[in-house]
């Protein structure tokens, strides 16, 4: 496929709503790239903590974007993060970032780094991104939409399951109310509550929204 050919599959949601394994699941069976773009703000707030910046003074994060490599890849299908040459892997779910990452995600400056990064992700190949602004900000013109929400309760519980402590819906409230690229569902989108359904499920209601908004038939295989 060419690069004007690729398309951009955007999945946006609140915090623990599924997205990211629903997204792993439909670009592995689709043979497209996934990327988890919250992973690229997890790895500024990561770096924040490490240099010691303080993420309330938002001077000093754009100052150290100036001396930090974030780059950007993919492997086995899946896209990388390095912060400086370095993968901080699991550290990137500790709760310092959890607790960071909504303040750093709020500084223009940082989103305007990472989503020109997340658009350069379309040159590769097709992708299905996963974040909060992906149909409304990063790419805005795609038809393939999808916002998948859970209620508070399950989000809480699927994080829990995963052993992890995260203010949710502390998150998700920084996220929604900011003033650039806030957490809402885009112009288009369809919107899959996911509280009641399995992970299939969201799969197949994905897919069927792939189908329906007319994606190319040579994406299906
Ligand atoms: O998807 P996640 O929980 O790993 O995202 C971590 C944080 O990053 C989230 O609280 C808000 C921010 N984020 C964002 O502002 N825009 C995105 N496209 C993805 C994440």
């Amino acid at each position: 496929m060419s690069v004007e050919k690729h398309i951009a599959v955007a999945i946006d949601g609140p915090a623990a709503s599924g997205k990211s394994t629903v997204a792993k699941i439909v670009a592995k069976r689709l043979g497209l790239i996934m990327v988890n773009t919250g992973a690229m703000y997890r790895a500024v707030a990561w770096a924040t903590i490490r240099d010691g910046v303080d993420v309330d003074d938002a001077s000093a994060v754009v100052e150290m974007l100036d001396n930090v490599v974030f780059s950007c890849g993919v492997e086995d299908g899946l896209s990388t993060i390095l912060v400086d040459g370095f993968y901080p892997g699991e550290e990137l779910r500790q709760n310092g970032v959890n607790q960071r990452v909504s303040g750093v995600a709020a500084i223009p400056e940082v989103r305007a780094l990472l989503v020109d990064k997340q658009r350069e992700y379309l040159k590769l190949g097709s992708v299905v991104m996963e974040g909060r602004d992906i149909g409304s900000v990063v790419f805005p013109n795609t038809p393939f939409k999808v916002y998948i929400d859970a209620s508070e309760e399950v989000r809480l519980a699927r994080r829990s399951a995963e052993g992890l402590n995260d203010a949710v819906a502390k998150r998700d409230a920084e996220d929604s109310k900011r003033k650039i690229s806030p957490l809402k569902v885009a112009d288009g989108a369809v919107v899959i509550d996911s509280s009641e359904m399995g992970i299939e499920e969201v799969v197949d209601a994905v897919m069927q929204v792939l189908r329906d908004k007319g994606a190319p038939a040579e994406i299906f295989g």
